[in-house]
């Protein structure tokens, strides 16, 4: 089955062709980041508007490099949320405007829900159900229970900003660029983790993350030093907070629901320091990683989770799909 996938959640706009799940024929990403740079952090209006410009070209390249024509397309998988509800807007209505012209099946696919399948789609193997999902991107963070593909539990999620829109806003307070993970990543491998004592916060729900409170941390950190001559080791001792935040949490939450098995997804996955973390300080946690190819958005793990949404439960109604600001 021929699967078009196309991603409009964020700031990328994506489309890819991928046969029954798993083999990537063509994965098209234009980028908005240089965009949104000068606003330090994606600006919603503008994302909608580039989308909206870009969305028809990546089709069409997409299209192009699998060989494929619209019209030898099996089926139109598109997310349909969680996002900025004007950027979705743009990819649902691409889609539905492509299913209902050319008379194709449609499903909508869940963002969050994708980051995860694409650590499945990366390592082209089994995956041993159930397992722990843990998703951290810029827009969420999320510890989930997964039982199969389509069936999960939320077990813990960020009560306020995602761990990679801290990285992005630590990022614009020491004055490194828009996305603010790997300037922050390359510069704290010169900095000194331990100089200030940073931690993440603590909330009700003892696995639930809370970052707001440790970047407020670094702003005052901040105020107190020049920022030139600390720049690096805030750096460190924040990415240092911030991911043994989430390994603590990780291999609590592996630990409640009595597996090994973890399942990575998200953009902040691509950091080295914390599949280190996971490696040295967790060596009997099988983690299952993402490529770095689909960790960060794209329209792969849309195309490929959509041939199982659809598997399962059939097309979505054209008529009642619809964007979701927020899914979970
Ligand atoms: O998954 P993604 O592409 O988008 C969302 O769904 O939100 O993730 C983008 C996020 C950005 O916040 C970016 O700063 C972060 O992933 N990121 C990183 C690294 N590479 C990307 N964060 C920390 N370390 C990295 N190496
Ligand atoms: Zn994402």
């Amino acid at each position: 089955m021929r699967v078009l996938g196309i991603e409009s959640t964020c700031d990328e706009t994506a489309a890819s062709v991928v046969v029954s799940g798993q083999t990537i024929l063509s994965q098209i990403i234009s980028s908005q980041a240089d965009i949104h740079q000068k606003y330090g952090g994606v600006f919603p209006e503008v994302a909608s508007r580039q989308h909206a410009e870009m969305v028809a070209p990546v089709i069409a390249q997409a299209l192009a490099e699998a060989h494929l024509t619209i019209e030898e397309i099996d089926l139109i998988a598109v997310a349909h949320g969680p996002g900025l509800i004007g950027a979705l807007l743009v990819g649902l209505q691409m889609a539905k405007g492509l299913a209902w012209a050319l008379k194709k099946p449609i499903v909508g696919v869940n963002h969050v829900e994708a980051h995860l399948y694409a650590a499945i789609m990366s390592h082209d193997r089994e995956v041993v159900f159930p397992c722990l999902g843990v998703v951290l991107s810029g827009g969420h963070t999320f510890l989930l229970r997964v039982y199969e593909v389509g069936r999960y539990e939320i077990l813990a999620r960020t009560i306020d900003d995602a761990i990679g829109e801290a990285f992005d806003k630590v990022a614009k307070m020491v004055g490194l660029p828009y996305p603010g993970g790997p300037p922050v990543e390359r510069l704290a491998r010169q900095g000194d983790p331990y100089r200030f004592a940073l931690r993440a916060g603590r909330c009700q729900n003892p696995l639930d993350f809370s970052f707001s409170g440790l970047k407020t941390a670094v702003l005052h950190t901040l105020k107190d030093h020049s920022v030139d001559a600390i720049r690096a080791d805030v750096c460190a001792s924040f990415q240092r907070a911030a991911l043994q935040d989430v390994w603590q949490k990780t291999v609590k939450a592996a630990e409640q629901i009595g597996t090994n098995r973890v399942l990575f997804g998200g953009g902040v996955t691509n950091n080295s320091a914390l599949r280190e973390i996971f490696s040295e300080q967790s060596p009997f946690l099988h983690c299952l990683w993402p490529t770095p190819l689909l960790s960060l958005d794209n329209a792969s793990m849309i195309a490929g989770l959509g041939y199982h949404v659809y598997r399962l439960h059939g097309p979505d109604d054209l008529f009642s799909l619809e964007a979701k600001a927020r899914i979970w």
